[in-house]
């Protein structure tokens, strides 16, 4: 139980984005510290590693992009939360097909945890480099992407009662147990919950503080030398009074404070909020869609026709139930959604009507 009161560093109580932060991001103790989450014998699995293909669509997207950017001499690409670097490492192999792309590109890795730099300065051996501050990029477009990377950002919950909202807070008991309680809001906090449209009729609010102050220093760079971001996440679009703290540890669900640093905690995405935040950042979005349609639109399918035509067919079926999982609405394809927003005067973006 000791562990807890670590997570607590010297405070009595805290509020719940800054606890799940320590308890994720902590430099010793944290979870994304000093554990290799991904894969089969980790907690959970991601589409890039899933299936390549996925990774190989991102690509083709990127270069589309750059092509509706009008092929700029100077052209960015920032993968946000890489993890164990597996998207970055197929991005760089397949953008070999694009020559001329590929001389030009500057890619960047934007980690928290240095834990996974390490991992990720292993796999990709390639010239990359890793990026803390935005301001080091200096011309050109600039693309930002993401798959489950928000979902990783500790959000705060509220409870509305008559107009006032309160914050759950966590402290520890005697017996080094987490306890909830609601404190008063602050004001600043009141007034951005809201300001946001989406989250008016609500009773109970997840609001991703951490998260957008992320977006925020995105939207800035977009904002100065054009350019876009796609966030793929689990989520909804329609907020319902929903409590979407998960604990994960081996595949399966786990009590939300056992195992602490030792297991996966996210929550779903609130999609809608995603949209209205870019647009109150004078950012445009295109309609928001799921998984299954992004990668049909770019054409999963038929790529994995193609590359199937040289497998055997024990490949061929590990392959189709690779995608079936990334595509099916039973599994990872209406879950999971896709959210772009942009400053360009194209709106013509591969993937989106
Ligand atoms: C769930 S993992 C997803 C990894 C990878 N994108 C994938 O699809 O397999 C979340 C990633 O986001 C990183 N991350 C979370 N918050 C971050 C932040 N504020 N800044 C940079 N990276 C962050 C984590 O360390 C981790 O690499």
């Amino acid at each position: 139980m000791k562990i807890n009161k670590i997570f607590f560093k010297n405070s009595k109580v805290l509020p719940i984005d800054k606890f799940f932060k320590n308890v994720l991001y902590d430099k010793k103790f944290g979870y994304y510290a000093s554990r290799f989450p991904f894969g089969e014998k980790g907690d959970f699995i991601t589409s890039p590693r899933i299936s390549n293909l996925f990774s190989e669509i991102i690509a083709i997207w990127i270069v589309a992009c750059w092509e509706s950017f009008g092929k700029p001499k100077n052209f960015n690409i920032v993968e946000l939360g890489p993890g164990d670097g597996s998207l970055s490492d197929t991005l760089l192999q397949s953008f070999k097909k694009f020559p001329e792309f590929n001389i030009i590109k500057k890619l960047y890795l934007y980690e928290e945890s240095k834990y996974l730099r390490k991992i990720q300065k292993k796999k990709i051996k390639n010239n990359i480099k890793w990026i803390n501050n935005f301001n080091e990029i200096k011309k050109g477009p600039v693309i930002f992407f993401g798959n489950e990377f928000f979902d990783a950002i500790p959000i705060k919950q509220f409870k509305k009662i008559k107009n006032s909202l309160f914050e759950k807070n966590y402290i520890l008991d005697k017996n080094y147990k987490v306890k909830q309680i609601f404190k008063k809001a602050s004001v600043s906090d009141s007034k951005i919950i809201k300001s946001y449209q989406v989250l008016k009729k609500l009773k109970f609010i997840e609001f991703p503080k951490l998260g957008l102050k992320e977006l925020k220093k995105i939207t800035n760079k977009i904002s100065k030398l054009n350019g876009c971001i796609l966030l793929i996440d689990y989520g909804y679009f329609k907020p319902n009074n929903q409590n979407t703290l998960q604990s994960v540890m081996k595949h399966k669900k786990n009590n939300l404070f056992s195992n602490l640093g030792a297991a996966d905690i996210t929550a779903h995405v609130n999609f809608k909020l995603l949209q209205e935040f870019f647009l109150k950042n004078n950012l445009k979005t295109k309609d928001l869609i799921s998984q299954k349609e992004f990668l049909e639109n770019m054409g999963i399918l038929e790529r994995a026709k193609i590359v199937a035509k040289k497998m055997k067919f024990t490949e061929q079926s590990d392959l189709y139930l690779r995608i079936q999982r990334l595509l099916s609405p039973r599994y990872m394809g209406e879950l999971f959604k896709v959210i772009l927003a942009y400053k360009f005067n194209n709106d013509n973006f591969a993937g989106f009507k």
